[in-house]
């Protein structure tokens, strides 16, 4: 174990997917890392957040040594439902691409990675606090922190930013160093959690005049749901009832297909945005998963990217402790390609389901045009399946 003022060869800020799976896969190959993460760990383990795996990112929890109970509880899909205009169009993902996706919730993903950590000996740190990284430049970089009252200094070879869209680690890149490109979407997502047992098998997706849902789940007994509203909303406002009138109003279909009520177990709102910091890596840093990038959820892209991200810099930097470093040297470009791809479609997702207030009725039917060709174009539909399971995603 390490303590104040000890020395490992990678460390880790944020604990996270991104950081506890390059923790992991690091240790599988004899790399030592501190994690230090800001939260405690029934807080990780509790934030209920995405569901959705590309084939890839099972592929690559399963090679990280925590794919067991992913492959007894995870719930395998062959399609998705687009619902517009009353109607459901299934758009069948294995049939397109040859692929299927995995509904498993991160907050399941995270607990099977701290458990995997802590029993192999893992120095993982919760409720770090004050996080601050000196030396970016330096043939060694040093992370400060408080940890237990105390502080701590940790020598490190290299440094991995894994700490999210508001973490610390991109904050101590200098002016200038990276370039930040973003773009706001005036919408946000109340996402709950349901006790009640699934009414469809697959995830559907909804384009409504009252705004965008999303139909998904977690487990036969749980429901997983969200609802487009305003980024400022205030959830005070939403009761129970009026949650369950707009998903009934926003996802029913004409087909008589209804969905099932039950108790509200968790509920919060998270705006939507999109931004991407370009090159991935300033001196001895290395920024992966949201801390690097942000999609708005709409394509299910964002765990999925930094699982990417994680694999690609786990083995650059065991390439370079093998004594080769071009690896690292590629790793933002590597990334990049795979991100902007990722952007591209998040982006194309959110623009063709979601109600926008700006839109003229001109903007509406064109929306509805392009629904119709994604239901009615296997061209269309399979550029679409491809993008979501991952399948065209590497450049
Ligand atoms: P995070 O999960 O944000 O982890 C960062 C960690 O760093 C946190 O534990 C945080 O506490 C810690 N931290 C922050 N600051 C500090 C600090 N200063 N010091 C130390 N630690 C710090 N993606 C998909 O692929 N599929 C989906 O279906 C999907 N659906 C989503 C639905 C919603 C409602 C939301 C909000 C997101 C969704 N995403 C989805 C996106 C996905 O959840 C994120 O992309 C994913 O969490 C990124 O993982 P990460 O490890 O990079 O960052
Ligand atoms: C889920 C989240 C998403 O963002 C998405 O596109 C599909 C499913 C989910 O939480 O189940």
């Amino acid at each position: 174990m390490s303590g104040p003022g000890q020395r490992t060869q990678v460390g880790i800020i944020g604990g996270g997917p991104a950081g506890l799976l390059l923790s992991q896969l690091l240790h599988r190959a004899g790399i030592d890392s501190v994690v230090l993460e800001r939260a405690s760990r029934a807080h990780c383990e509790e934030r209920v957040r995405a569901g959705v795996l590309e084939p890839g990112s099972v592929e690559v929890l399963e090679a990280a040594g925590v794919g067991e109970r992913l492959r007894r509880e995870g719930l395998v899909h062959h399609g998705i439902d687009l619902c517009f205009a009353g109607a459901r169009h299934r758009i069948a993902l294995t049939d397109l691409t040859g692929r299927s996706i995995t509904v498993y919730a991160q907050q399941e993903v995270v607990k099977d990675l701290i458990r995997a950590r802590l029993d192999a000996g893992a120095d993982v740190r919760f409720e770090v606090e004050d996080v601050r990284i000196e030396g970016l430049e330096d043939p060694a970089s040093t992370i400060r922190f408080r940890h237990a009252g105390a502080a701590g200094v940790l020598e490190c070879d290299w440094i991995a930013g894994c700490d999210g869209s508001h973490g610390a680690s991109r904050a101590a890149i200098p002016a200038g160093g990276v370039t930040e490109y973003a773009r706001s979407c005036p919408f946000a997502w109340l996402g709950i959690l349901a006790a009640a047992a699934p009414t469809a098998s697959e995830l559907v997706y909804a384009r409504h005049e009252r705004g965008f849902a999303l139909y998904s789940m977690r487990s036969p007994e749980v429901t997983r749901l969200y609802l487009q509203c305003r980024p400022d909303e205030d959830l005070a406002a939403w009761s129970d009832a009026r949650i369950w009138d707009e998903l009934h109003g926003r996802l029913e279909s004409d087909d008589g297909w209804r969905i099932r009520e039950g108790a509200i177990v968790q509920r919060s709102v998270t705006p939507l945005r999109s931004f991407v910091i370009e090159p991935m890596r300033f001196g001895r840093l290395f920024l992966a998963g949201d801390a690097a990038h942000v999609v708005p959820p709409t394509g299910a892209k964002g765990l999925n990217l930094a699982i990417h991200d994680v694999r690609v810099l786990a083995e650059a930097l065991i390439a370079a402790y093998a004594g080769d470093a071009r690896a690292l040297d590629q790793y933002s470009a590597r990334c990049l390609a795979r991100v902007w791809r990722a952007e591209r479609f998040s982006w194309w997702m959110t623009a063709m389901l979601h109600r926008d207030e700006r839109d003229d009725e001109f903007g509406r039917r064109l929306q509805l045009a392009q629904l119709e060709e994604v239901a009615h174009s296997r061209a269309a539909a399979q550029s679409l399946a491809e993008n979501y399971v991952g399948a065209c995603l590497t450049a």
